[in-house]
């Protein structure tokens, strides 16, 4: 049994921003984390080429900026620095290698019990918090959609969180199913490495470039979202052109209020829009089934591939360990 004043669950950047918060004000936490390090997502479970899709303004965490030279994109070395020395400056020391597994608050103590594993020994730890931050992220666990006969494919099949290059696809046709940010930048990472890539695109989504993103940020913060919407939507038209007629449908909600309402961020282009109008990334609809190497289509077509990437996203795994509906 352990008595603290905060429990904070997960040392991502959420949780180390608020360990840093607390810290200036002399409260004491203790910071639990079920991997071996901090960040996890961005030292063990990204691709190699990424960087942060947002400004560096829009990326900082509190009390400390980065170094003068970074720049405006901050690359994913760079940031895991930028957080390593976050951690010195604050003493931030996380109790690694424990995972919270259940947490309920007692209304009459007003207090929450909070149990972690520590994952080696399997010991188990009672914590006794007041409050607890719940910074666990919603990237916890990769989320692989069901599809028929998915299990007979007998070629490499990963989950984007997985994929690191396309260097070990050379030559080989790959199919990313997804076309988020992580989708269409991974399609174009196997291209550069010499991979035949098609790429599932479903739903309707925006692409747009870093840069108008970044003026969309700026200028929502002075203008109604409807306004700076019309005016990325107008841009955004100019540049791609119609890209319907390659697969790619804009939704009907503009960028800025879709990503306000429903969370869904608009997709940056790093080049694979322009591999997908020469023909040389193949879009493709729907897939019912999976039989072998082969992949069935919605429209009928029937193609052959050595891989597959699942860029389909996460979940979250906090409603497997905090129980509560509402303690407002
Ligand atoms: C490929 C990719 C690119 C991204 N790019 C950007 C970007 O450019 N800009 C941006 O702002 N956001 C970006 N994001 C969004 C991303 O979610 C954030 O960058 C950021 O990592 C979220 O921080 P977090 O601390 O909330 O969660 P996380 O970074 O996910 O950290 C949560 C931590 O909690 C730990 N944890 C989970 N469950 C438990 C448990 N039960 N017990 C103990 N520990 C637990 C996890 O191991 C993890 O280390 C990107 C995400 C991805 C996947
Ligand atoms: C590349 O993949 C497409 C299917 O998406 C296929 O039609 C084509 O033959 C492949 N090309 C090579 C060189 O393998």
């Amino acid at each position: 049994m352990e008595n603290v004043v905060v429990l904070i669950v997960g040392a991502g950047p959420a949780g180390l921003a608020t360990a840093a918060c607390l810290t200036q004000f002399s409260i004491p936490y203790v910071i639990v984390e079920r991997e071996d390090c901090s960040a996890s997502l961005w030292r063990k479970r990204a691709y190699d080429r990424l960087k942060l899709h947002l400004a560096k303004e829009f990326c900082e965490l509190p009390h400390m900026s980065y170094p003068e030279d970074a720049p405006t994109y901050i690359p994913k070395s760079l940031f895991v620095k930028y957080l390593d020395d976050y951690m010195e400056l604050f003493n931030i020391q996380p109790k690694y290698l424990n995972r919270v597994e259940s947490s309920k608050y007692d209304n009459d103590k007003k207090c929450w019990s909070i149990v972690a594993r520590e994952m080696v020994e399997g010991i188990t730890t009672n914590f006794i918090a007041k409050f607890l931050v719940v910074a666990s992220g919603e990237n916890s666990a990769e989320n692989i959609p069901m599809i028929p006969g998915l299990h007979s494919f007998p070629g490499e099949a990963i989950h984007s969180s997985r994929y690191k290059s396309g260097k070990s696809f050379s030559g080989k046709s790959v199919l990313v199913i997804g076309s988020g940010n992580s989708g269409m930048e991974i399609a174009y990472d196997l291209v550069t490495h010499g991979a035949n890539t098609s790429i599932v695109i479903r739903s309707p989504i925006h692409v747009m470039t870093k840069e108008l993103i970044r003026l969309g940020m700026t200028l929502s913060h002075h203008l109604p979202l409807n306004l700076v919407d019309n005016l990325l939507v107008m841009v955004t038209k100019f540049i791609f052109g119609d890209l319907s007629r390659y697969g790619i449908r804009m939704p009907k909600m503009g960028p800025m209020i879709l990503k306000s309402k429903i969370g869904r961020s608009a997709v940056i282009d790093v080049g694979t829009v322009g591999l997908i109008k020469r023909g040389i990334i193949q879009v493709q609809g729907s897939i019912t089934k999976i039989m072998g190497n082969i992949v069935k289509f919605q429209c009928g077509d029937e193609i052959s591939f050595d891989a597959v990437v699942f860029a389909t996203g996460y979940k979250s795994t906090t409603n497997m360990w905090l129980k509560v509906i509402c303690y407002l």
